[in-house]
C-alpha cells in the first residue's frame, strides 16, 4: 500500500466515525408510594410529597391504584381523595379531587398548573369496607406538555374536575394515616445514543422526614436492547463532564450493561447525570453502533 492511499484510508476511518453527540434528556418526576397501604373501614389518610418548590406551574396527574379493585366497584371499597398544597388546607381549597361530579370516586386527579411552591398533600379517606389497599404514583407533567393534555380521553373527563360535591369526603379532614411519598426519576421512553456519545439528564431530590436532611441518590441505567453498555457520571453542579471531575459527587467508569451509582450521603437538591455510551447494535442507517438505554434515580436514606 503506498503511502498516499495509506493516508487516505486513515483520514477516511475518521471521516466515516460518527461524530459524537451530545442531546440533553428530558426525565419524568414521580412521587410513589413505596410501600402497600392498607386502611381499616372510614379511615383517613394523608401522603406528603416534598416537591423542593419545583412544581409551581407544572402538572401533577395523580394516580391511585386499587389493587384489590381495579374497576372501582364501590361495594368492594373505594378511596376518595382531594390534593392541595399546604398541610392546613382542606376539601375547600381542592386544587383537584377524584370524585366527579356524581359523587363517584375514580382513580386519577389532575391539576394542571400548580399555584404555588407548596408541597404535595393528598388527602383523602375509605369508605366503609375494611381492608382497602392501595398504592399511588403522583407524575409532574412539565408546563410544556400542555398541547398534549387533551389527548387523553381520561384526562378530558377528569382534569378540570375541580369542584367536588358537597360533602364529597366521607367525613371530616384530620389525617390519620401519614405516607411520606418517594421522589423517583425516571425516562419516559428509552432514550438512543450512539457510541461515545453523552446524554446529559438533570433532577431534583427533596429531603424528606423518612430520609433526614441527609440521604443518598442512587441512580440506574441500564441498556434496553440487550447489546449496549454505559458509563455515568453524577455531579452537583453543571457542567457534568467524564474528564473533570471538579463537581463530580459520584461516577462509575465501568462500561456495563447495567451502571449503578451511589452517591455518599449529602444534602442533594439539583443534580446532574452524564451517561455514555460504549456500544451498542449497529445501526446500517447511520452506520454507526447505536445503543438504548434506561435510567433511573431514586432517593435513599
Ligand atoms: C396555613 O398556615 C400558614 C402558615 O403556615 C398560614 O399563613 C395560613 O393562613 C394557613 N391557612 C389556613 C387555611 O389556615
Ligand atoms: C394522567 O395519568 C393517567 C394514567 O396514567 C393517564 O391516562 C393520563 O393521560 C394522564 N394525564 C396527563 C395529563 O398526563
Amino acid at each position: 500500500m503506498g503511502s498516499l492511499s495509506f493516508l487516505l484510508l486513515f483520514v477516511g476511518i475518521f471521516v466515516s466515525a460518527p461524530a459524537a453527540q451530545a442531546v440533553n434528556v428530558d426525565v419524568v418526576t414521580k412521587y410513589i408510594t413505596t410501600e402497600v397501604t392498607t386502611l381499616e373501614q372510614d379511615e383517613s389518610f394523608q401522603l406528603i410529597g416534598y416537591l423542593c418548590g419545583q412544581m409551581k406551574d407544572n402538572g401533577i396527574n395523580v394516580t391511585v391504584v386499587l389493587n384489590n379493585n381495579p374497576y372501582w366497584i364501590a361495594v368492594v371499597g373505594v378511596v376518595k381523595f382531594y390534593v392541595v398544597d399546604a398541610a392546613n388546607k382542606t376539601a375547600k381549597d381542592a386544587l383537584c379531587t377524584n370524585v366527579d361530579k356524581q359523587g363517584v370516586p375514580h382513580a386519577g386527579c389532575f391539576v394542571p398548573s400548580w399555584p404555588s411552591t407548596g408541597d404535595l398533600f393528598v388527602k383523602g379517606q375509605n369508605g366503609p369496607v375494611d381492608a382497602v389497599s392501595f398504592s399511588l404514583d403522583a407524575e409532574l407533567v412539565p408546563k410544556t406538555d400542555k398541547k398534549n393534555w387533551k389527548q387523553s380521553p381520561e384526562s378530558d373527563q377528569l382534569e378540570y374536575s375541580v369542584s367536588y360535591p358537597e360533602g364529597g369526603i366521607y367525613k371530616s379532614d384530620p389525617a390519620v394515616t401519614t405516607i411520606y411519598l418517594t421522589e423517583v426519576i425516571l425516562l419516559s421512553a428509552a432514550q438512543k445514543l450512539p457510541r461515545l456519545s453523552e446524554a446529559y439528564l438533570k433532577f431534583t431530590f427533596c429531603p424528606t422526614p423518612v430520609t433526614g436532611t441527609r440521604y443518598t441518590v442512587t441512580s440506574t441505567v441500564f441498556g434496553s436492547d440487550g447489546e449496549s453498555s454505559w458509563v455515568q457520571y453524577i455531579c452537583d453542579k453543571s457542567p457534568c463532564e467524564p474528564s473533570d471531575t471538579t463537581n463530580m459527587v459520584a461516577h462509575d467508569g465501568r462500561q456495563l450493561p447495567s451502571n449503578t451509582v451511589n452517591t455518599p450521603s449529602g444534602r442533594w437538591t439539583t443534580l446532574y447525570a452524564t451517561v455514555v455510551c460504549w456500544g451498542g447494535p449497529f445501526d446500517p442507517a447511520t452506520k454507526a453502533f447505536v445503543g438504548h438505554f434506561n435510567f433511573n434515580a431514586i432517593i435513599g436514606s
